[in-house]
């Protein structure tokens, strides 16, 4: 129940997902009143629409190419069938157990947690049914949602990762508009699964954002697997009937498939919440803020996906907890976006932090780079994956990039950010060891020639 708080709180966070929950969490830490509202599930996208189930799926996928490829390694084994709802039940049950245990954190915290719509009435108010809260900071962490192109509507085969989640068939085939981070992932689920899987992107590359030596190596993984990408082709309409989707290209082309899933970018969840009550400057819905995740309003803050920049639960994370300690009077460091780790979980795997090389070099002049290939990494082999790491310096200068792509290289971000974290030159990292056989090794192995002494390659 909540607290009786006549003088209203220190902080009314309107929102429970990663941004929010993690707000409310350390301000409670902090001492500071604190309301949370949630319109729907604790968790927000990322524990139930996004991160969690996707990786789910991207495991039972996992799965899937292992048996599918028992032979590689003298173990003849093989995919009798994908059982679509038994894997949507394992998804689900990961799910719902990490949600209990969010919902018993906020619970055992002095959270007052107000489930329903919140509307924003004023700098200080929310307005949840009958009941006005009124706090001395408003933290908006109202989060994004798939969002699709003008004229293109969702619906029956026409799906958005919200309802390719909760899919209960393996298609035979679909079409994935988008080539980012959602659209590469979910073609490689679906192809695991055994669908065949064309990928439209209108840039000249899969995952535009990354270094371009990964997009170029993801296109040859892809390529081998069966996943055809169509780049640099832009989507003209599409239509429907009880069979499938037909899309067709401004180049003239058609494609056919089960089932169009589009991914072309999230947009924000701001409409009809009030934001303009308070005077809060929005920016095609989303929230602008200055470092410090101040709005143009004193006392309103935006953290999460409503501000404008990269869309990842870490950086909700990070936010909502620098926001609660801002407003503790504590200071903190501000969370910048270039030095945020990023990993792409399709397959292989994509990892990255920090500036590519071309976004050094337009910051530093000249940079020095080196790209250590898997091929001469032993757990690589072992595990008979291909990729390289790339490690990016300023000339006698700190790792200022780490790019990444191969098996599992989603777990060696761990490393690559603390370095660019803390700007350390290759020479610092080099005398560092690095157990043998990993595919850590493979970073270390980087650094060493960076370094100018490389142990398992080339100089
Ligand atoms: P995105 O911005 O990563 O990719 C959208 C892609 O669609 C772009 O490459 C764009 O060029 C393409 N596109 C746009 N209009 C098009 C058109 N008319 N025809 C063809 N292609 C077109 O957005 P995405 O993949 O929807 O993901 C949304 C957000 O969610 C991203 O910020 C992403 O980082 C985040 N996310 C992160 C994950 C992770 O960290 N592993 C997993 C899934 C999503």
């Amino acid at each position: 129940m909540p607290a009786d708080v006549p003088d209203g709180y220190d902080v009314l966070v309107l929102g429970g997902g990663s941004g929010g929950y993690a707000c409310a969490l350390r301000s409670a830490q902090l001492g500071l009143r604190v309301a949370l509202i949630e319109r729907d599930k604790l968790g927000g996208t990322c524990l139930h629409r996004g991160c969690i189930p996707t990786k789910a799926l991207l495991h039972a996928a996992e799965v899937a190419d292992t048996a599918r490829d028992g032979a590689r390694f003298g173990v003849n084994s093989s995919v009798a069938s994908i059982d679509m709802p038994a894997v949507l039940r394992y998804q689900q049950g990961v799910v719902s157990r990490l949600h209990k245990g969010l919902q018993g954190l906020v619970s055992a915290a002095t959270i007052d947690y107000f489930p329903g719509v919140g509307e924003v009435t004023s700098p200080t108010t929310i307005r949840l049914g009958d009941t006005t809260l009124t706090g001395r900071n408003l933290v908006l962490a109202t989060g994004s949602r798939a969002r699709s192109l003008p004229g293109l509507e969702i619906g029956g085969r026409v799906l958005t990762s919200d309802e390719a989640l909760t899919l209960d068939v393996v298609p035979g085939s679909v079409i994935v508009l988008g080539g980012g981070v959602i659209g590469v992932e979910f073609a490689s689920v679906f192809r695991s699964f055994g669908a065949s899987v064309t990928i439209v992107e209108a840039l000249p590359r899969l995952v535009p954002a990354e270094e371009e030596s990964i997009s170029k190596a993801l296109e040859r993984a892809f390529r081998k697997r069966g996943i055809v990408s169509r780049t640099g082709a832009r989507f003209a309409g599409v239509t429907q009937d009880e069979s499938g989707v037909t899309v067709s290209l401004e180049d003239g082309s058609t494609l056919s498939a089960e089932f169009l899933l589009v991914a072309v970018g999230r947009g924000p969840v701001s409409e009809g919440m009030g934001f303009e009550s308070a005077g809060v400057v929005t920016d095609r819905g989303f929230v602008p803020t200055d470092d410090r995740r101040r709005t143009n309003v004193p006392g309103v803050y935006a953290v999460g996906d409503l501000v404008p920049g990269l869309q990842l639960a870490h950086r909700g994370f990070a936010h909502g907890i620098f926001v609660a300690e801002e407003i503790a009077g504590l200071a903190p460091e501000p969370v910048l976006d270039r030095n945020i780790p990023k990993v792409t979980y399709c397959d292989p795997e994509i990892a990255s932090v920090g500036l590519t090389e071309a976004a050094a070099r337009a910051a530093y002049g000249e940079v020095r780079s080196y790209e250590y290939n898997l091929g001469g990494n032993g757990k690589s082999q072992i595990l008979g994956t291909a990729g390289f790491v790339t490690v990016v310096r300023a000339v006698d200068g700190p790792v200022v990039g780490i790019h990444m792509i191969g098996a599992r290289m989603g777990e060696q971000i761990g490393e690559a950010q603390l370095v660019v974290g803390w700007d350390a030159m290759p020479e610092d990292v080099a005398p560092l060891l690095h157990a043998h056989p990993t595919q850590n090794e493979a970073l270390g192995e980087a650094h060493l020639a960076l370094a100018g002494k490389p142990l398992h390659a080339h100089a």
